[in-house]
């Protein structure tokens, strides 16, 4: 492994999840899933490394849904910030913090930063001119007001953002506006507004992209062209209730914009999970390496506000990697809220274990921003052909004939023999080629590879044939064993509930024994050791499975 990767701390985080709805598989694909395997690797390696996240809480959309229903935002958002937590866990994603953008230090957070940026000469104010609705009494940010799209004429749509033909739409374009609480007609007022000097870092932000050969290539050259076209000041402040209060007294009843203090919430929450605060915090983060994870859709955020706002504060490092992954499409068309085109992590897990969904996102979402497409049918054929067939298939054979022809001891073995050299050798090749495969964030050609190497496993077993070569029996399935083993660890970081069930059949849940990611391509089972209880670790998806999902989709 990377020496530098085990010697520092390592800081990953994943983007924060919106308090307004629930978690769909979109989010698990880009943001969720892929750090999870690499914090899983890490700790394989004995790396000190913490997973954090928190749920997003602020902003427009949060507080229009809790009006709706007529509750306070922060007992929504609470409530959200639980059923992320609980949904996420039920797919193996355990975070050391998952924090909430609301908790009390990340609006200490939030406001330190403001304070020293203003200081520093970063903030200044400007009239904008807005959407007042004279009825309620309220300033109307963005999604307060619906309209008409002036580009292709669909009705019902935030003034924001167009959903039919997703162009974005500046402040007073939308035509025939209406306050989204009472549907009457706003009007225009000026508002005092504090802005970021965005840039102001134009230079900086350069030097950095260019200066970081680990970016991504393809994120770095689109970002140095929206440099190149010139960086708009950012108006960070909202008319709004719900929000980080603007730390000055002469902006009573402002706060700030959701993206000014949510990604600060990786810090809030790296600190906490660290234990550490005040200088002693900075000190960790400054010394660590920090990778946020993203979806391609926040690429401008996290590469441009992002390290500006960092810089301009001065007090904590930018991130080392951002690795930013496509979109998830759904049966070839974009997931959509507003259209329910979607299917949630609950709804999902409620038909499959959660490692089939772990399985085939990897499986399909390379290292690259292009969009990967959920199609069910594929699903069942990854899962049927890739799992169950290949993997299962060796895993159960081997544990069947132990259990049948052994007694369920594992037998002592001869000599090894050529096979048995060969397919050892492909086990430290696989385990070295899948660490580096982790390494460069291609985790999709990593489990690719850990596959690959479970076909040499079945061809072995194939070619020994113990149910007729008694001679070579106790040794072909004393290294079967070991394959098996191997196999357990290599599969770890992207299925780790199937890696627990195969090592426990396998006899190794011992609790003293710590698994190593090293390990994988040694001897771990001896002969004598008494198995489990073989079982299948995986079941072929039918139809009538795949007809739950569907039905989810309307
Ligand atoms: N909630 C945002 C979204 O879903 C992402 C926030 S990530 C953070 O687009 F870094 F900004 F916190
Ligand atoms: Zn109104």
């Amino acid at each position: 492994m990377v020496d530098e990767l085990s010697e520092r701390n390592i800081i990953i985080t994943a983007a924060l999840p919106y308090a307004y709805d629930d978690l769909h598989l979109g989010h698990i694909a880009s943001t969720h899933l892929p750090p999870d395997i690499l914090y899983r690797y890490l700790k394989l390696n004995g790396a000190s490394a913490i997973q954090v996240c928190a749920s997003d809480d602020f902003g427009t959309p949060i507080l229009i849904a809790a009006e709706k229903k007529g509750r306070r935002p922060s007992e929504c958002v609470s409530e959200w910030n639980s059923r992320f937590k609980a949904d996420l866990e039920r797919l193996g994603i355990v975070y050391d913090t998952f924090d909430r953008t609301s908790s009390a230090e990340n609006i200490e957070m939030a406001q330190r930063f403001f304070t020293r940026l203003y200081e520093g000469g970063y903030i200044f104010t400007s009239d904008v001119s807005q959407f007042f609705c004279e009825n309620d009494r309220k300033f109307l940010p963005d999604r307060y007001v619906k309209g008409r799209c002036p580009h292709c004429g669909a009705e019902d749509q935030y003034s924001d953002a167009c959903e039919n033909c997703g162009r974005t739409l500046q402040p007073g374009e939308v035509l025939d506006p209406k306050c989204a609480i009472c549907g009457r007609p706003p009007v225009m007022r000026s508002s005092e507004h504090y802005f970021f000097k965005l840039s102001a870092f134009a230079e900086r932000l350069n030097d950095w992209l260019k200066g970081n050969s680990d970016l991504q290539p393809d994120a770095k050259n689109y970002v140095l062209n929206w440099i190149k076209d010139g960086l708009q000041d950012w108006d960070v402040t909202r008319d709004i209730s719900w929000g980080v209060p603007v730390p000055l007294k002469e902006a009573e009843g402002k706060v700030l914009y959701g993206w000014f203090d949510n990604h600060l919430c990786y810090i809030t929450a790296a600190l906490k999970a660290a234990g550490r605060s005040g200088d002693e915090g900075r000190r960790y983060w400054n010394e660590s390496r920090v990778y946020h994870f993203i979806g391609k859709d926040i690429v401008y955020h996290h590469y441009l506000f992002l390290p500006s706002m960092r810089l301009g504060e001065g007090e904590y490092k930018l991130p080392d990697l951002i690795p930013a992954r496509g979109h998830l499409l759904l049966l070839g068309k974009k997931i959509s809220r507003s259209k329910r085109w979607m299917i949630t992590v609950r709804d999902f897990l409620d038909s499959f274990p959660p490692d089939y969904l772990r399985f085939y996102l990897t499986r399909i979402v390379p290292y690259d921003q292009s969009d990967a497409n959920f199609d069910l049918q594929e699903f069942a054929d990854k899962i049927n052909n890739e799992l169950v067939a290949n993997i299962g298939n060796f895993v159960y054979r081997t544990l069947v004939f132990v259990k049948r022809e052994n007694g369920g001891v594992v037998p002592s073995p001869d000599v090894p023999g050529e096979d048995e050299k060969h397919v050892m050798d492909e086990l430290e090749g696989a385990t070295l080629e899948t660490g580096k495969l982790i390494e460069q964030g291609h985790y999709d050609r990593a489990l690719r590879r850990v596959l690959d190497f479970a076909t040499e496993c079945n061809r072995y077993f194939q070619r020994k044939a113990p149910w007729e070569n008694v001679k070579e029996r106790p040794t072909t399935l004393y290294y079967s064993c070991n394959l098996v083993a191997g196999l357990a660890t290599l599969l770890g970081p992207f299925l780790p509930f199937s890696s627990e069930e195969i090592r426990e059949q396998l006899g190794l849940d011992a609790p003293t024994r710590e698994e190593k990611w090293a390990s994988a391509s040694e001897l771990q089972v001896e002969p004598g050791r008494t198995i489990g209880e073989p079982s299948p670790i995986f079941r072929k998806v039918e139809a009538t499975d795949l007809g739950k999902v569907r039905v989810l989709l309307g």
